[in-house]
């Protein structure tokens, strides 16, 4: 027997119904804070994220799955979405488009070899929103309200929102040489890809997974004390904006992020629930991006957003014990009887279908108990059962599974009684 690959899952009719059920509803959410969806390749050139994730990263490190294609050129299945919609916006001059700030979002497979767990996955599926082209705290808070907003609206209530600014490019270059100083008397007691990241990216060792318990990465400094004057405004007046919308956060200096690109504000909204019992409680990531476009050779804007994965809005579904309504309703079951109600059934089940009733019936030759049973199944709203004395009298009783009434109608007004 072959196997389904390690970190991956199928997704079985009871649970895609869920997927559409939240997708949908992503769908209209979207409308409502004017996003718009853009759907870019499953595969990109590597490039495109070792320079736009950042060469340093565990993401590019070690957990991409690139290859060479026939005409030699280095792929990669997509790891995450915004150095490809951040490339896609350069590649089509969205900047000359009038309607700004570009606002996009995109939901699909994304590809990471990490090591499985729960709501960790080497598939997974990512749904994740870009604001492109404004610098304005309005549209960080924006974008963080939409996040929470999403959870909520599928009635999640154990959500926590963290939130650091990261400060800009040059507040960075100061809090990097004072990591330097800090790790480098005792960088030979961390692993090998801290040692090598020393001195290219030194905050790459405050969210390594293995050195993470380290003293020194609890005494490490924060950013907090490097922001210049007009970081700590911006973040302020970010942090204004979630208080005027009511939105409680907490503060966390030591939230880097595990991705190259970020400036100014990071956020992660977390489950809080006190009875989960997993490792993983970060539900969604995301954060403003001010140098990538023109790390990617793009124009001089700024952007910000965030992704999260329907596997972790699942998980914290279930920790929170919320069912969706996810279940189709399904109109008619047609139980049939001898051979020529079964023929005229088929013929029957096509003209309903056609007319946008759904409907089925028994392909099995079960008795009928067993094809009343499968309607039951199905949740079928109505049944008819079709014999030859209902062929001969054009008459049929539509039964209404719920109330138990029945209705007698003519057999051949079946598909105008239905349509209604
Ligand atoms: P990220 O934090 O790497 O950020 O991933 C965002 C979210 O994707 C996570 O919070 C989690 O829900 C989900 N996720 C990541 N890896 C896995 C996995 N192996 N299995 C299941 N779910 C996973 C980004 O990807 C950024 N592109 C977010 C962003 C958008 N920043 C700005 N704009």
């Amino acid at each position: 027997m072959i196997n389904i690959p390690r970190g991956t899952q199928d997704i079985l009719p009871e649970e895609t119904k869920k997927w559409r059920y939240i997708e949908a509803k992503l769908d209209q959410l979207m409308e409502l804070y004017n996003y718009e969806e853009i759907r870019t390749p499953i595969f990109e050139s590597t490039e495109l994220f070792a320079r736009g994730v950042g060469g340093s990263t565990d993401v590019v490190q070690k957990e991409m799955y690139t290859f060479k294609d026939k005409g030699d050129r280095n792929i990669t299945l997509r790891p995450e979405g915004t150095a490809a919609v951040v490339r896609s916006y350069i590649e089509n001059k969205m900047q000359g488009i009038a309607n700004q700030p570009i606002k996009l979002y995109y939901n699909g497979p994304m590809f990471r070899y990490e090591r499985k767990q729960k709501g960790r996955y080497r598939q997974f599926t990512q749904f994740g929103v870009e604001a492109i082209g404004a610098e304005n705290p309005g549209v960080d808070a924006e974008v963080l309200a939409m996040a929470m907003h999403i959870y909520q609206s599928f009635g999640l209530k154990h959500l926590k929102l963290v939130i650091n600014s990261i400060g800009d490019i040059n507040s960075r270059k100061e809090y990097n040489d004072a990591l330097v100083n800090h790790f480098e008397p005792v960088i030979d007691q961390f692993c090998s890809d801290c040692q090598s990241r020393l001195h290219t990216n030194p905050m790459r060792i405050l969210d390594c997974k293995i050195d993470k318990d380290k003293e020194e990465i609890k005494t490490a400094p924060s950013i907090t004390e490097f922001l210049n004057e007009s970081s700590k405004a911006y973040y302020s007046e970010v942090k204004q904006h979630l208080d005027d919308l009511g939105i409680p956060y907490v503060e966390d200096p030591n939230l880097v992020r595990g991705l190259d690109y970020y400036t100014h504000t990071a956020f992660e909204l977390m489950m809080d629930n006190p009875n989960y019992d997993g490792a993983i409680t970060t539900l969604c990531g995301g954060g403003r991006y001010n140098g990538l476009l023109e790390l990617l050779d793009g124009p001089s804007q700024t952007g910000i957003g965030f992704a999260l994965s329907i596997e972790r809005l699942l998980l914290a579904l279930e920790e929170e014990q919320i069912e969706l309504n996810a279940n189709h309703e399904f109109d008619l079951f047609i139980v049939t009887m001898g051979d020529k109600a079964d023929r005229y059934a088929v013929k029957l089940l096509n003209d309903l279908r056609k007319n946008g009733v759904k409907a089925d019936k028994d392909y099995l030759q079960r008795k009928v108990k067993g094809q009343m049973k499968q309607a039951d199944r199905l949740n079928a709203r109505y049944t008819i059962v079709v014999g030859e004395q209902e062929l001969e009298e054009n008459k049929i009783n539509v039964k209404n599974m719920e109330s138990g009434e029945t209705e007698t109608i003519k057999l051949d007004e079946m598909v105008n009684y239905f349509k209604n």
